[in-house]
């Protein structure tokens, strides 16, 4: 019974030191007892990621990371009362009873509380915050549904609790708070207008999430199988292409010419949370086709535009 959602389960397996995949409304994680170093080593080896790349660790409440002795900073605790459970993280300095293995020797540690009700269920019962990267292999698409986790890390795993489709379908927003200043470090389901609105001021952004990362692995991030190539218009580009061969991911319009059945239409309605709802099973549906190319076109840089940008600009960026 690989796939379920027998919380009481989940719970003895996390007690027991095993790994759980667990759904949030942004994508799934694959989730471990982050107080166990041995737990936390089989997320690294299960996901083939590299170790000094760092883990978020998630609770259910904000005091629950206070009563683990971590301090939260103002500005992260206004923006958790307004945002959490949410899709955004906050990078706080770590104490000593993260370990090692979780903040990669950075000295800090990331956390967040996910909006999901099975998970907050399953956090709220639980001794220890579980320290969960995105479930997937290291360098693909993150998983969306249990069964994108099942495809890439079922035999793996002892159990995915399946909450359904992720409602957000992007992963959270970073905003560290190491300095005097808050930044953000990931464009994610959060947008920056909506902290910059609450913080009461612009905010400085550094996608230093990657600066971590060897040089190389984001080129590896999101790489599908076909070149993917970003747009601002894709029925001009088109004319490049024999239409028959190319996959088309679109804001709200399909592409006149390009068969129906190659064209991932992210949200109709022009809304860009649909869309980001929507992105990777797209990028996951369009990988699957015999094409040549996959066009997707520019979002407007705004709001999730920002997110969805960022995860095509990695799915474009081929390895050597
Ligand atoms: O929505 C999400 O954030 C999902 C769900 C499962 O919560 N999780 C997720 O985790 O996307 P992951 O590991 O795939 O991405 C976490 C990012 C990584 O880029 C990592 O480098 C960064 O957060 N990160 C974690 N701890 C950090 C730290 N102490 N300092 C700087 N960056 C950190
Ligand atoms: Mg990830």
């Amino acid at each position: 019974m690989p796939i379920g959602n027998n919380i009481p389960f989940a719970i003895e397996l996390l007690n027991s030191n095993k790994l759980v995949a667990i759904p949030t409304e942004t994508v799934y994680g694959l989730a471990a007892n982050a107080f166990n170093e041995n737990a936390v080593l089989s997320i690294y080896k299960t996901k083939n990621r590299p170790q000094f790349n760092p883990l978020i660790i998630h609770s259910n409440r904000i005091e629950r990371f206070e009563d683990w002795g971590l301090s939260i900073p103002t500005d992260a605790k206004l923006l958790a009362n307004h945002f959490w459970p949410g899709p955004i993280t906050f990078i706080i300095p770590a104490t000593n009873i993260i370990p090692e293995i979780v903040t990669a020797g950075t000295g800090a540690v990331a956390i967040r509380v996910p909006n999901h009700p099975i998970t907050l269920e399953l956090l709220s019962k639980l001794n220890f915050p579980l320290a969960a990267p995105s479930a997937n292999p290291s360098g693909y698409i993150s998983p969306t549904s249990a069964k994108h986790v099942e495809q890439q890390l079922g035999n793996k795993i002892d159990y995915i609790l399946d909450g359904g489709i992720c409602k957000v379908g992007v992963e959270s927003t970073i905003v560290s708070f190491l300095e005097d200043e808050p930044k953000i470090l990931r464009f994610g389901g959060l947008a920056i207008e909506a902290i910059e609105n609450i913080l009461n001021k612009k905010l400085t952004i550094i996608l230093s999430n990657d600066k971590i990362v060897a040089p190389g692995m984001l080129t590896k991030h999101y790489a599908p199988i076909h070149p993917l190539k970003i747009v601002e218009n894709i029925s001009e580009s088109i004319q490049l292409f024999d239409k028959n061969r190319v996959g088309v991911i679109s804001f709200y319009e399909s592409i006149v010419g390009v068969p129906i059945e190659n064209q991932f239409v992210l949200s109709k309605t022009k809304d860009l949370n649909e869309a980001a709802s929507n992105l990777f099973a797209a990028m996951r549906n369009v990988d699957e086709l015999d094409v040549d190319i996959i066009l997707a076109e520019k979002f407007p840089n705004i709001e999730l535009g920002y997110a969805i940008n960022d995860r095509l600009k990695r799915a474009s960026i081929q390895e050597d």
